[in-house]
């Protein structure tokens, strides 16, 4: 078996699950889905592996729009992992559907949680609440390896019903406002313009302008940036300031730089 994970991975738990299913699979590539012409992988690929997080109960934009560019050939094995919070939601049906759309069959879609990258909402939890979910996630990739090896078809995990007609309703609502949500950043008085903020960006959205990040109104709400300031002087709206960062404990900000 030879396989590409395709991931994107705003705080490290996408790209950590990668790795570690790239490492249970082996003879796999793994390459970040923001990289321009990424989406072509060789005639000895047979097996195809995204791996991305839900966004807003959905699929990222960013996803969508790589999905666009992915090579499409008959006979291979693909695969989805939705790396989320606990409200994977629809997001993989969403997910089987747009593959469709393209002629391609997702064989397999798997809901692994982990803590939560979303700092508008609170920080990551509890320690010991975090470690449980490595310890249930190091499980689930395991479980997903031996899946994918033995090309096993026809998984396809989602949320409760209530989750998936109420959140994809919002998900609609939110979509085409997601790029612009980028105004809620600012800045207080801490910034080192250090430049980490425009390095790990994925869509090149920031630029230090006067040693100041700048956003451009073309967000894909990963978070990157907020999460990995290492003066957790960017803000979003008026309660992180409180909040504790996060990123995966084994992921470093260079991994993610672009
Ligand atoms: C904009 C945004 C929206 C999110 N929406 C959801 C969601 O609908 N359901 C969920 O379970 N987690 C949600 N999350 C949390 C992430 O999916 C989760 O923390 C994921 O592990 C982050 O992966 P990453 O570190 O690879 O970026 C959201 C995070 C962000 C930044």
């Amino acid at each position: 078996m030879k396989a590409v994970i395709y991931y994107y991975s705003g705080t490290g738990n996408s790209l950590w699950t990668a790795r570690q299913l790239a490492g249970k699979l082996g003879d796999t590539e793994l390459v970040p889905m923001h990289r321009p012409n990424q989406g072509s992988h060789g005639s000895n690929v047979d097996t195809v592996g995204l791996v991305f997080p839900v966004h807003i109960w959905g699929v990222p934009s960013l996803v969508r729009t790589f999905l666009q560019s992915m090579e499409k050939r008959p006979g291979v094995y693909y695969f989805a992992i939705a790396v989320n919070a606990g409200q994977v939601s629809r997001t993989l049906v969403q997910l089987k559907e747009l593959m469709a759309r393209g002629g391609l069959t997702l064989s397999a879609g798997f809901d692994i949680i982990f803590p939560s990258n979303y700092i508008p909402w609170g920080g990551p939890g509890p320690v010991a609440v975090q470690r449980k979910r490595f310890d249930a996630a190091t499980e689930k990739i395991n479980a997903a390896a031996s899946y994918i090896s033995n090309r096993n078809s026809g998984l396809l995990e989602m949320g409760p019903l209530w989750q998936r007609v109420l959140f994809t309703g919002l998900y609609k609502m939110t979509y085409n406002l997601v790029k612009t949500l980028d105004k809620n950043f600012q800045i207080d008085g801490t910034c080192s313009s250090c430049g980490i903020c425009e390095r790990v960006c994925p869509v090149k959205n920031i630029s230090l302008e006067a040693g100041r990040p700048v956003w451009h109104g073309g967000c894909e709400q990963c978070l990157a940036c907020i999460q990995w300031c290492p003066e957790a002087c960017i803000q979003y709206g008026k309660k992180t300031k409180s909040y504790e960062r996060y990123h995966h404990p084994e992921v470093q900000a260079k991994d993610v730089f672009r």
